[in-house]
């Protein structure tokens, strides 16, 4: 396994490995992903054994541009040219009829592909230096959290993948949003980086979730117990969630909280995650969080790193107060509640 940091010459290694078949893992501005040339069956095929991945999950087709896309799909309907134009480059994957460059393997035997134009400044020089779309999931194996993080690749693929392109932190931090537009009415498959009010602006009209169209299966691949950490996630409310920490200590568990106000009782001065509670006298086992920001942005970017951190230092019980539903917090719920095996 390689780790190359992306400057000029490293994409251009970079797009000779896809180019002869080979995996790159790559970053974008939601999470990496594991990227295999569309040209290579082999190489789309090895993305689902990496990934243990079953082969009726679909990938994501990655493109440069929006005219490029234009050549996966049938066509680009007057809706996915609106959000194309106030979207791409960015976190939106849009759902529409296949055309016959995109291989079987790449959308599950689907008649539809799942297109986007990733932001990342190294990303995008690497599509246009290849000139061939990329087909590329979240870097991690099946059902766990993604890396947002060269490193998190590097500990969950291995030497699973010919290299690895560091593009520093992903700055949005949960995947794209997927969205459906080859049915009756535009459908959020998977909340993401762009609001559903974003994208009822630009469209003027009202998009559905699979559950308010009543459909049972939201989209292939979209399983519950996704985004996991090996830590039980429990979810709190805020007047609650101090209380249920403390009485889980008690019990010997390990605990950390994610939490939007710090615990009102005790006297001792507890330090965010990653640094050693000063205690002042007491003898209790000094409480461990995360002082959720009040951005969500901030808290999507850096959500999966401090559930990876949870599982680094062996945490037992990850309790964690949902933020509200509005914008980016959507996503963020979604990947909190499918983390405590809801969804
Ligand atoms: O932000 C992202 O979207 C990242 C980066 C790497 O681009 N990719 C990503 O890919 O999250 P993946 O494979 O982990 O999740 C893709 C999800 C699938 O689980 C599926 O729900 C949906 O996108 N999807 C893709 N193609 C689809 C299709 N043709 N029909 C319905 N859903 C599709
Ligand atoms: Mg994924």
């Amino acid at each position: 396994m390689l780790i190359a940091s992306a400057d000029a010459a490293s994409v251009k290694i970079a797009s000779r490995i896809l180019a002869t078949g080979g995996l790159v893992a790559i970053p974008t501005e939601t999470v990496y992903g594991l990227a295999a040339s569309l040209e290579h069956e082999s190489a789309l095929k090895r993305i689902f054994e990496v990934k243990r991945r079953p082969s009726s999950h679909p990938l994501i087709v990655h493109v440069p541009d929006a005219a490029t896309a234009g050549r996966y799909v049938n066509s680009l309907s007057t809706d996915a040219t609106k959000l194309a134009t106030a979207f791409w480059p960015g976190p939106l994957t849009l759902v529409l009829p296949r055309s016959k460059l995109v291989p079987d393997c790449v959308t599950g035997g689907h008649r539809t592909v799942g297109i986007r134009v990733p932001s990342h400044p190294v990303t995008l020089q690497l599509l246009r230096e290849l000139g061939t779309a990329l087909a590329a999931p979240s870097a991690n194996r099946f059902t766990q959290v993604s890396p947002t993080r060269a490193a998190h690749v590097a500990v969950d693929l291995g030497h699973d993948v010919d290299l690895i392109l560091d593009g520093g932190p992903c700055e949005v931090g949960v995947e794209s949003t997927v969205l459906d537009l080859s049915s009756e009415q535009p459908t959020i498959l998977r909340p993401g980086g762009i609001s559903r009010e974003a994208i009822e602006l630009v469209l003027e009209q009202a998009v559905l979730t699979p559950r308010e169209q009543g459909s049972a299966t939201p989209s292939p691949g979209q399983h519950h117990l996704h985004y996991s950490p090996r830590a039980s996630v429990q979810i709190a409310a805020p007047t609650e969630i101090w209380k249920i920490a403390k009485h889980a200590m008690t019990e010997g568990k390990r605990v950390r909280v994610f939490a939007s106000k710090r615990p009102t009782f005790g006297c001792r001065t507890i330090e965010p995650v990653g640094t050693t509670p000063q205690d002042s006298g007491s003898e209790a086992e000094p409480l461990d969080y995360w002082l959720l920001p009040q951005d969500l942005h901030e808290i999507a970017k850096q959500l999966y790193s401090r559930f990876r951190d949870a599982d680094r230092d062996k945490i037992d019980i990850l309790l964690v107060e949902l933020p509200p539903s509005t914008g980016l917090g959507q996503a963020i719920r979604d990947r909190i509640c499918r983390a405590a095996g809801l969804s």
